[in-house]
């Protein structure tokens, strides 16, 4: 007997880093919204939910409603998509305000009935399916530069509810890395010391960086590995 197998990652379709996002015309709780448009000069973040109405997504949204002060200050946009439609969303934001104290979702949430969207921003968890049997969107979420390019990605199942600190980080990290010639390091939060890329030589870091670097010395003796702090 031959088993079904899903194509590989390889072969499978899909939005991903690099990536232009879809400039699709949404419905959402705050009018027709292009995304292009709507991303304007901006970081984005582009973000789905299984369905309104269940658990899991009624406190990620309270928690993405919450970040939103953050996410203002950094000049970071939110888009969230669920595929049950505008006037089911706006009752269910009364759901998620009520949960999350202190939460108010001001943040777009666009509908899409047909599916068309979660297909397109590859959000469609192959595992879910709502009542009817029409596919239903993963926790997807993808962070757009303001070159509407897919900056990062996360993919979650519907059991597991993402981590908005996490959201947060990979937001800061995108745009330090897009400011300076940057990167961060494992378990990196905002206010630690950050890595000079390596395309940087001794010579440019040292115009670029006039705080300062440190160079750890590790057993290859290559200098690779060079940390300065950023001032926020
Ligand atoms: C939830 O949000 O809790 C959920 C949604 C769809 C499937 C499973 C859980």
């Amino acid at each position: 007997m031959i088993a079904a197998v899903r194509p590989s990652i390889s072969t499978m379709p899909g939005l991903t880093i690099g990536d232009t996002i879809p400039d699709l015309e949404l419905e959402t709780t705050h009018g027709k919204i292009k995304i292009h448009d709507y991303v304007g000069d901006s970081f984005c973040i582009i973000f789905s939910h299984p369905a309104d109405f269940t658990p899991v997504c009624t406190t990620e949204l309270g928690g993405m409603a919450k970040c939103m002060p953050e996410f203002q200050k950094s000049g970071v946009k939110l888009l969230g998509v669920s595929c049950d439609d505008v006037e089911s969303h706006k009752e269910w934001i009364k759901d998620v305000e009520s949960f999350t104290p202190g939460s108010h979702v001001r943040y777009p949430i666009a509908a899409d009935p047909k599916r068309e969207a979660i297909k397109q921003l590859n959000m469609v968890d192959p595992d879910e399916k709502d009542a009817e049997g029409k596919p239903l969107p993963s926790r997807a979420l993808h962070i757009v530069g303001p070159d509407r390019k897919v900056k990062a990605s996360m993919l979650y199942p519907a059991s597991t509810g993402r981590s908005m600190e996490e959201v947060v980080r990979v937001v800061q990290s995108l745009q330090l890395a897009a400011k300076y010639m940057v990167a961060t390091p494992v378990n990196w939060k905002p206010g630690d010391p950050v890595v000079i890329s390596p395309g940087v030589s001794d010579e440019e870091a040292k115009r670029m960086f006039p705080q300062g670097f440190e160079v750890k010395d590790l057993p290859s003796k290559k200098g690779y590995l060079r940390f300065t702090q950023i001032e926020s």
